[in-house]
């Protein structure tokens, strides 16, 4: 049997380089988490905890945007935003259908309805033209997320969320560091939200943040987010919210163990996102010649920070099925998949014409608000996801070596495209 015949068919793998493990944590690190546990301090109340304060201020500053909130996860941070921004009841968000559940989750429990339109058939970003055709009288806010690392139009975004006088909120869970525009995604929003659990780029174990330029937002959200552990902060506004301090509310607040993760983290990502990107583009040179998928482009003066990989397969130029070829990528050893299974629009639990599993708070209010989200055409979102290849992207040292060894199970893959068609005929689903 030839060298070359793929695994998938009995042939010897490539095999994949191993990324980094991740997260991975400074002896800095260690140290500063294990003295706070020797010294019995877990509870991050608020600023008055010096490692709460030490990891906001890092953050806003790392951001370039005044006020930073740590929130227990990212769903809890794109919560706080949506708190903060006081949408809520009856309110539309126009958001992408493309995306993980929590970057909707925050709309809904908040009692305010979601509005999906397309995306960008290449990135599966947000597309801008659709945006502006969803608003209506109950629009209150716009939310991008920026998946896989790639940065929405927030160009764009902004200026539609100006014309008509919206809140533009930004889901950076999958692209800390991410360049909009020259700038860092986090900076365009009126809040942004971010995960920092630990498969995230700004890693920890479970956590996340808000970051806002408005105070008002911090304080609404540090109000009815935190409840009142974060009255007693320097500024807290007590004549417009003082009856309000009390526990009737969420707690999203975080341990300064995490905030200490954070602060450390803090220091070595930047070098750890260039690492990323000269990784993605030693990658792409050494897939010259791979015609079967097809890497998005983006904008002047854009530069994702690589969460994953994500690609487009090019079915015309394989003459195969993507599910081919990922079985046969899989056999090389390449670890890589679909991240996003269907429209959201399409999933079970925002359908409150047929959901009957545990009852959920969001249920009645869509029944009220007569949204049917089944009804909602998404083409270029299932041309996304019908295309869609991503692959995790945890090389954070730049290599070689790795990146050819990844790029050439795609071009014995590429090769061998003919005995795979026959393969394929011989197995049809
Ligand atoms: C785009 C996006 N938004 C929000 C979240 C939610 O983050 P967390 O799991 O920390 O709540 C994630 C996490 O995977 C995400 O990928």
């Amino acid at each position: 049997m030839s060298t070359n015949t793929l695994a998938l068919l009995g042939g010897t793998a490539v095999g994949a380089p191993a990324p980094e493990p991740h997260p991975s944590f400074t002896e800095e690190t260690l140290t500063r988490v294990t003295d706070l546990m020797r010294a019995h301090r877990t509870v991050g109340l608020n600023k008055g905890v010096p490692e709460i304060r030490e990891a906001e201020e890092a953050i806003a500053a790392w951001q370039g945007v005044e006020n930073c909130l740590l929130a227990s996860s990212g769903h809890a941070a794109l919560h706080d935003c949506i708190i903060g921004l006081e949408i809520s009841s009856e309110d539309e968000v126009i958001t992408t259908p493309f995306t993980w559940g929590a970057s909707i989750a925050c709309i809904l429990h908040n009692n305010a309805i979601p509005v999906f339109v397309d995306v960008c058939p290449e990135t599966g970003l947000l597309d801008p033209a659709k945006v502006e055709a969803a608003i209506t009288p109950r629009t209150k806010g716009i939310l991008a997320v920026h998946i896989f690392g790639q940065a929405a139009n927030l160009t764009a975004l902004r200026d539609i969320a100006d014309r008509h006088g919206l809140a533009l909120i930004e889901d950076g869970s999958q692209a800390h560091g991410a360049i909009h525009a020259n700038r860092k995604v986090g900076s365009f929003g009126d809040a942004a939200g971010f995960s920092c659990m630990g498969g995230k780029l700004l890693a920890s174990a479970e956590g996340g943040y808000m970051v806002s330029p408005r105070e008002d937002v911090y304080w609404n959200a540090a109000l009815c987010g935190q409840h009142m552990g974060r009255s007693s902060e320097e500024g807290f506004p007590r004549e417009r919210l003082g009856k309000y301090i009390d526990s009737l509310i969420h707690t999203y607040r975080l341990s300064p163990l995490v905030a200490v993760m954070l602060t450390e983290q803090v220091k070595k990502i930047d070098a750890e996102n260039e690492g990323r990107r000269t990784n993605v583009a030693t990658f792409r040179r050494k897939m010259a010649g791979v015609t079967m998928v097809d890497f998005p482009t983006y904008l002047e003066g854009d530069n994702p920070a690589y969460h994953m990989l994500t690609t487009n397969f090019n079915a015309d130029a394989a003459g195969v099925k993507k599910g081919t070829v990922l079985q046969a990528l899989k056999a090389e050893g390449v670890t890589c998949g679909q991240y996003v299974p269907s429209p959201i629009t399409m999933w079970p639990r925002l359908h409150w014409q047929t959901y009957d599993g545990p009852k959920i708070m969001w249920t009645e209010n869509l029944r009220r608000s007569g949204i049917d989200y089944r009804e909602v055409a998404l083409p270029n979102c299932e041309l996304k996801i019908a295309r869609s290849i991503e692959m995790g992207w945890n090389f954070v040292v730049p290599s070689n070596p790795k990146m050819s060894q990844l790029a050439s199970a795609f071009h014995k893959v590429q090769e061998s495209l003919p005995a795979l068609r026959d393969w394929e005929n011989a197995n049809p689903e």
